[in-house]
């Protein structure tokens, strides 16, 4: 695919030191974006924009938890600061929690902890790089969300309560800001191997594999493919709209 639809742009992508985040990250970046890659965890994310560099592409990073107001609204103005604009932002960011356990026996400190993260996290990304897209009438902001959120999956009431949270976000902003030029989209995704998958309880992993009518997992290629076009500029009259990325199991 020989696409150029970032040159000139500048994106954010919260957790893109590693899985999903990374992936979205070299697909934009391979098509001319400068990235500057949010994620709390330095060593992931310093090895991954050494990586970038070593293979030319623009790539910076800064130390970000999603889920402290402080870090978000300094890291934000600082890359507005650095480039004058913002195009795109992909929030991207996210933990699992507990999973295979069920909500009786869920440790009510990690519910908070995914609920800061995943969904405070969203919000934050979100309330903070608004003002400068709005400020040059466009913008595009993808938040991962996840099937979880839409469907439903047992044994991870953290986790499913926040991704269902971040498909109301999307569906809130994405109306309320119609008219700006700045478009606000989810991503729902189903399984794809990552780190996150690999932390989660194997038997969890298999009741959501199992549901998936393509009988495979997805590929961090086919996530940065479907997530390079809700963001790009020719994707104009979609906002408010949580795509499907489950190889079948959401049909609606
Ligand atoms: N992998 C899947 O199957 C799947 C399915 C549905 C949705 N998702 C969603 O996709 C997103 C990425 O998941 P992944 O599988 O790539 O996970 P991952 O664990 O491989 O990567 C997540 C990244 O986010 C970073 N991160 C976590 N908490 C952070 C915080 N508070 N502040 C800044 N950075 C933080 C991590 O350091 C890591 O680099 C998540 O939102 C996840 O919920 C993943």
């Amino acid at each position: 695919m020989n696409f150029n639809r970032f040159s000139d742009q500048v994106a954010i992508v919260t957790g893109g030191a590693d899985g999903l985040g990374k992936a979205m990250v070299d697909r934009l970046t391979s098509e001319g974006a400068t990235v500057c890659i949010f994620d709390y965890n330095d060593r992931t994310r310093e090895a991954a924009v050494a990586e970038f560099a070593e293979r030319g592409c623009s790539v910076g990073g800064s130390t970000v938890d999603v889920g402290d107001e402080a870090s978000v609204r300094q890291a934000i103005a600082g890359v507005v600061d650095t480039y004058g604009r913002l195009d795109v932002m992909i929030n991207c960011a996210g933990i699992v929690g507990q999973t295979n356990v069920k909500a009786v026996e869920y440790d009510v400190d990690v519910f908070d902890e995914v609920i800061n993260v995943n969904l405070r996290g969203s919000f934050l990304m979100a309330k903070y790089c608004l003002p400068p897209m709005l400020e040059r009438n466009y913008g595009r902001i993808l938040l991962v969300a996840s099937i979880a959120g839409k469907d439903g999956n047992p044994g991870m009431a953290g986790y499913t309560t926040s991704k269902a949270g971040v498909v109301g976000l999307v569906k809130g902003l994405g109306k309320e800001y119609a008219e700006s030029g700045v478009t606000v989209n989810g991503l729902a995704p189903a399984v794809i191997q990552t780190a996150m998958v690999d932390a989660a309880d194997p038997a969890m992993v298999k009741y959501m594999t199992d549901r998936i009518p393509m009988k495979r997992t997805g590929s961090l290629e086919e996530a940065a493919a479907t997530a390079a076009y809700i963001v790009s500029p020719e994707t104009t009259f979609n906002t408010g709209f949580v795509f499907d990325l489950t190889g079948g199991r959401a049909t609606y």
